[in-house]
């Protein structure tokens, strides 16, 4: 099938995205942690990477419950990370490099330690009461339904002051905001104007699909899919405390406020199926610019199961819909660590070669896999209260050379390095024709280079060949097919008669610019990238 042909005229349709953890980019202070000037310090790199925006995970002021998804102050930047002025160095800084910069909202729910929540618990009579969510105890005096936290164990928590439970899809130092309050979204709205004003170039909304629970908080009903290895969350389906209809109107209404401000972008993250998550783009486009698309995490690497997530999220996607792949996040283990390197430089010339925005995880250009993590150096609540459904092994430094923990610090970081961080780093690869950061920069540097790689249109071939994913994507009189192999085997490929073709890349050193015709030559987890003509 072929997909329609836009020629989107802004940057984040042609564009990539890269994923900033900042605990772990690059610490400056010598604390251990990364900061935000340690992220200045390497943008160059970034910039030299050849994506187009970066995405910070939270920098704001937070007692860290969640590692900053719990947050104590919507305008501020926590000192772990640095000042506000340090944050205006690193938006000018990445503006005068024409890199745009993402921040992370996180509107669902605030940390405990909000003076809003101080004031809402202080008494059932705060004016502030109702911007989060009460509820009176059940009969029997325990959780008002049967909602469960993401992190486990129940998502409720008395209070014992007012005798009331409140309500945490999370932790229970996050409790949910209420955004029924019209009160509560005129002071986000307030939180969003305030960074708009600051240069930021667009948000990455957290858990977006939550904002709204239902009125009459039935109880979700039970999933009959679970199996006891699942976190516990999904011994129900989250019917009724996540994706209600209402939340629509919510994002319209935070999309109003970044109308004004031009080609600002709006991101959600959204973990639902196909046909519930395109609905997030909103009847009318009035919702997420990009709904996050995390179906090629949630895939079995095949080749077929592949090609038929392509072609259904390319059907499912409303007329003027802009697509977006994610392969990796501070949530998922590593793309290295679910397929094997050889596999993930295959995934990366997949991410970066389909029709859509792609968003890069830092430190999967450089093939970082699970890191191992020892039991006393576990920071990821969740590791603790569900042991091992953990985030830490992704969320480990960046290795940035072969000195010192690796570059990334002066002092033993907070999280592990590699074991092979002496080799798997950013001054070991950089040159070499053979690496995978290579490969990935080759790959951007393509797409700026060939429009029909970032906005042409998409349509799958058919090649009869099991373990084979290949499609074409063309803008203009311009063709480029992609051919890759999911497999073991070595392959010798048709092409169509008519037509030379010239390689672009192959995710092994020393075929580009080679041409063929008539048929080509693949090898065993070999990915190609050929140019018509
Ligand atoms: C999102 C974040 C995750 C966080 C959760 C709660 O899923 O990506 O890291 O723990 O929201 O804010």
């Amino acid at each position: 099938m072929s997909g329609s042909v836009c020629s989107p005229s802004v940057w984040w349709k042609s564009g990539t995205v890269y994923q900033v953890y900042p605990r772990s980019f690059q610490d400056a202070n010598g604390d251990g942690i990364g900061d935000l000037r340690g992220i200045t310090s390497r943008l160059d790199y970034i910039a030299w990477l050849g994506v187009d925006a970066l995405w910070i995970s939270p920098i704001y002021p937070s007692p860290m419950a969640d590692f900053g998804y719990d947050v104590a102050d919507y305008c501020g930047i926590d000192p772990i990370f640095g000042t506000l002025e340090d944050f205006d160095v690193l938006v000018a800084e990445a503006h005068r490099r024409r890199l745009k910069v993402i921040l992370d909202f996180v509107p669902n729910h605030s940390s405990i330690a909000h003076p809003w929540f101080a004031e809402a618990r202080a008494s059932r009579k705060n004016p502030r009461r109702d911007w989060y969510i009460w509820r009176d105890p059940a009969p029997d005096g325990g959780p008002p339904n049967n909602w469960l936290s993401n992190f486990g164990g129940p998502a409720w928590t008395l209070d014992e002051t007012t005798g009331q439970y409140y309500y945490h899809a999370f932790l229970r130092e996050q409790p949910d905001l209420n955004w029924r309050n019209p009160a509560v979204r005129a002071a986000m709205h307030d939180v969003l104007r305030f960074w708009l004003e600051r240069g930021v170039d667009g948000f990455r909304v957290d858990v977006i699909w939550h904002l709204i629970k239902d009125e009459g908080f039935r109880d979700n009903p039970e999933n009959p899919d679970f199996l006891p290895h699942q976190p516990e969350i999904n011994r129900f389906a989250q019917v009724y405390s996540a994706d209600r209809p209402e939340v629509f109107e919510v994002i319209a209404g935070m999309r109003q406020v970044l109308a004004p401000y031009g080609d600002r972008v709006l991101i959600g993250e959204i973990y639902l199926p196909m046909e519930r998550l395109v609905a997030y783009y909103g009847s009318d486009l009035d919702c997420a610019d990009l709904p996050f698309n995390f179906q090629l995490i949630q895939t079995p690497w095949r080749a077929d199961a592949v090609v038929d997530l392509v072609e259904n999220y390319e059907a499912a996607l409303p007329p003027g819909g802009w697509p977006n792949w994610v392969l990796g996040n501070h949530d998922q283990p590593r793309i290295a660590a679910r397929i094997g390197l050889p596999q993930a430089r295959i995934a990366a010339m997949l991410l970066l070669t389909l029709r859509g925005t792609p968003t890069l995880y830092y430190g999967d250009e450089i093939g970082l896999d699970h890191v191992s993590v020892p039991p006393e150096r576990v920071q990821d609540p969740w590791e603790r209260n569900e042991p091992g459904h953990g985030r830490d092994p992704e969320r480990t430094p960046m290795q940035w050379d072969a000195g010192p923990y690796a570059g990334f610090s002066t002092v033993e970081p907070w999280l592990p390095l590699s074991a092979d961080a002496a080799a798997r780093n950013v001054d070991e690869m950089c040159d070499a024709a053979d690496s995978i950061l290579t490969l990935y920069r080759r790959l951007l540097g393509l797409r700026r280079e060939h429009a029909a790689l970032s906005v042409g249109s998409y349509r799958t071939v058919g090649l009869g060949v099991e373990e084979i994913y290949a499609y074409e994507r063309c803008e203009g009189e311009a063709t480029i097919r992609v051919i890759l192999n999911f497999g073991g085997g070595a392959h010798d490929l048709p092409l169509p008669e008519a037509s030379t073709w010239t390689v672009l890349l192959s995710s092994r050193a020393g075929r580009a610019g080679a041409r063929e015709a008539g048929s080509v030559a693949l090898g065993p987890a070999e990915g190609l990238i050929l140019l018509r003509g």
